[in-house]
């Protein structure tokens, strides 16, 4: 369901106000003054988030953002905070950056806050989006969409439960009892809630859910507000809940207090998932057989990092959407921090191949409805202005979307929390063994590379040699890219897509690919695999490759893990065991401390980003960045319970 934004508009006491609900945002007698007496002291905060590691605050609608800013405030303004809040919330008409911008000019001492919020506030595409500010002390998680939908595929323990819809009687949806069970499903056994709302449904719903609520004095002219807390009985059918789910558990839990893990592999997979991890304050043993990061199918000189929508929105479709969207967002947090890496959001022209095409390619983008800036469709005029090259036919446009030169990205990821992590370059891993509590990393000598509680296989195609294909079935994908000379400013100034791609001019050359064969083993350049690749460059740009010098292509050859539903593999390892018919997947028995991120395939910069947030949140314990279908959909134990597509892999 495309997403429809809120409507900015006020009540005549200059209250904001929505026509869809015909309802107030907040009580007319300020909202601050409401999110501070109803939400944080109805939740007994600052207090509760004293002294801990971390504190989840779960939040039923976003709105202006003011329980959130004021939330984010109040812990900033706390000597005593958690070292870590997590304000996760479900908004159904999001407000448009402008819109925001708008409204928080009423919250001048929020003007610090309110421009980090809306520097990173995502394009309004449905589904979840993670957000770090404050240098990620403070993670904002966002639903965009239903919460009735939302609640049931956040992956969290929630804290504190701030109750915030529209008037129970004109927003009957957010308070109904499916939300009430929702809720009480996040909730960990001590949580809170708190509500402005006494309204008699409301109070019924939460007790039916499981919640004890009290009455205590509102805000403003509001005589009476609810705090409520989960009932010790619901708390122990809570915890049998959490038994029921298991992969709540796992996210629930935090399994490694020494928080530290040994990675093998410094492509795309580890140098990202090294970050990701670092940035929780773990300590990281990085191996590589090679000298430097990158240098295996992460060491081109630039790829596309773009996502692939699909009519149904299909689970690609959303992933690679958010692996985008939170991959540049990654990209500009690693910037302002001072990093240079060497990628351009310049745009990303996919042409359609006929006339067919370019209908069902339209038709993807009336469905998914998106905000034109990341996705819309372009006839073929404006598709050649845009190329700078005639071209015949129109297609998809992402505005938004562009190249990024891997080994950047990879150097970036290990300067930034460069203290965090351990390097071992020039080593290659023999074998991994446990020794009951801690996974070793052994050389050919047989010496001790790395220990550590946590290991984590990033090793590309070479996870193959730790771990049997019965149990993760990456595949090599043998890839060739050709290098063609470039002059600065010469077109296309955005990445050209159809059967293959061709990057802008980076460092004088641009990237056009890619071939892609499977269990190829052959390391050196191809000829033919260079008239393939400018095949396709010119069925996209016609009479492109007749501009070329003659002289003889230069190129790069990598090896791609590929997975055979084409999605990455992300999360705990599967142990070998024999799997009854009917056996879920969180069943499915692990290998302890064992994890891995791979099947990356032709996709590794949409998927590296998201993929680590979503290991690392695993491991710590974090509310998780993804649906569950989605975490379910890259659960690397997927393909013992189903049979692969015909075990074909696709580009
Ligand atoms: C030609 C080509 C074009 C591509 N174009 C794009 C694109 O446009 N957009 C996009 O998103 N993706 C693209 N990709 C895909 C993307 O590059 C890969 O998906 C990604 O690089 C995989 O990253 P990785 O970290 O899993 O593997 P790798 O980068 O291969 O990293 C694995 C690392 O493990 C190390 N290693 C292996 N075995 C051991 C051992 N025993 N001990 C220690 N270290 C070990 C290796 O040295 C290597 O550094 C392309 C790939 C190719 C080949
Ligand atoms: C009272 S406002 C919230 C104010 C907000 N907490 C703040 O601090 O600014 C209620 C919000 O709930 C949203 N909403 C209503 N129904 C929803 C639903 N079913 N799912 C998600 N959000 C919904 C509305 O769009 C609105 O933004």
């Amino acid at each position: 369901m495309p997403l429809i934004p809120a409507s900015l508009a006020f009540t005549d006491d200059g209250t904001p106000y929505s026509p869809t609900f015909d309802d107030v945002y907040h009580s007319a007698e300020g909202g601050l003054g409401q999110a501070q007496h109803v939400f944080l002291a109805g939740n007994d905060l600052p207090r509760r988030w004293q002294d801990r590691e971390r504190f989840v605050v779960l939040e039923t609608g976003f709105g202006l953002g003011l329980n959130f800013l004021a939330t984010w405030a109040a812990w900033r303004d706390d000597p005593l905070r958690c070292a870590r809040l997590h304000f996760i919330s479900c908004e159904l008409h999001p407000f448009t950056v402008a819109d925001l911008a708008h409204l928080h000019q009423r919250w001048p001492q929020f003007a610090e806050l309110s421009a980090a919020l809306r520097a990173q506030w995502p394009v309004l595409a449905p589904g979840l989006h993670r957000l770090h500010l404050d240098l990620e002390r403070v993670t904002l998680t966002l639903y965009f969409g239903d919460a009735r939908v939302g609640l049931a595929q956040i992956v969290a323990q929630a804290d504190a439960l701030y109750l915030d819809g529209f008037s129970p009687a004109r927003n009957p949806a957010l308070w109904s009892p499916k939300i009430c069970h929702l809720l009480a499903r996040l909730a960990a056994p001590d949580a809170t809630l708190a509500t402005w709302s006494v309204a008699g449904t409301v109070r019924e719903h939460l007790r039916h859910a499981g919640f004890v609520v009290d009455k205590t004095p509102g805000f403003g002219g509001k005589r009476q507000m609810l705090r409520g807390r989960l009932q010790p009985q619901t708390r122990r059918n809570g915890r049998e809940t959490t038994a029921l789910q298991p992969d709540l558990a796992r996210a629930a839990s935090v399994p490694f207090p020494e928080r530290h893990a040994l990675i093998v592999g410094a492509g795309l997979a580890g140098c990202a998932l090294s970050e990701r991890l670092a940035a929780r304050g773990w300590r990281i043993d990085l191996i590589d057989a090679a000298d430097a990061p990158a240098t295996g199918a992460s060491g081109n000189l630039a790829g596309v990092l773009r996502p692939l929508p699909n009519i149904d929105d299909n689970r690609m479709s959303r992933l690679t959407r958010v692996g985008t969207l939170y991959g540049w967002r990654h990209i500009a947090r690693l910037r302002d921090a001072g990093h240079a890496v060497k990628a351009d959001a310049c745009g990303v022209l996919h042409l359609a191949r006929d006339e067919s095409q370019a209908r069902k390619m339209q038709a993807v983008v009336e469905g998914l409805a998106l905000p034109p800036e990341h996705l819309r469709q372009v006839e073929a005029a404006e598709a050649s202005a845009l190329a700078g090259w005639s071209v015949p036919l129109g297609g998809w446009y992402f505005g938004d979307s562009g190249w990024v030169q891997p080994p950047s990205l990879c150097a970036a990821n290990l300067a930034h929390y460069a203290s965090h992590i351990r390097t071992c370059f020039g080593r290659k891993v023999a074998r991994l063994q446990h020794d009951g509590s801690h996974w070793q990393a052994i050389d050919e000598r047989g010496e001790l590379i790395a220990r550590a509680p946590a290991m984590v296989l990033t090793a590309g195609i070479a996870v193959r040699d730790f771990i049997g294909a019965d149990l993760l079935p990456v595949v090599s994908a043998r890839g060739q890219v050709s290098l063609l000379a470039a002059a600065p400013g010469s077109p296309p100034g955005v990445v050209v897509c159809c059967d293959g791609y061709v990057s802008p001019e980076v460092d004088g050359q641009r990237c056009a690919g890619a071939t892609f064969s499977i269990d190829d083993e052959e390391e050196g350049l191809r000829e033919t695999d260079h008239t393939e690749n400018l095949t396709k460059l010119d069925g996209m740009l016609p009479g492109f490759t007749a501009q070329l010098p003659p002289a003889a292509l230069d190129g790069r050859v990598g090896f791609r893990p590929a997975s055979p539903d084409r999605l990455p593999m992300v999360g705990a390892l599967p142990a070998q065991a024999a799997l009854g018919h009917s056996t879920a997947l969180a069943d499915i028995p692990r290998q302890p401390g064992a994890y891995v991120l791979s099947g990356y395939g032709a996709r590794g910069l949409a998927w590296s980003e998201i993929a680590a947030e979503l290991l690392a949140s695993q491991l710590e314990g974090d509310p998780l960045p993804l649906e569950r279908e989605l975490c379910e959909a890259l659960d690397p134990a997927r393909f013992l319970l189903r049979p692969t597509r015909g075990g074909r892999i696709q580009e």
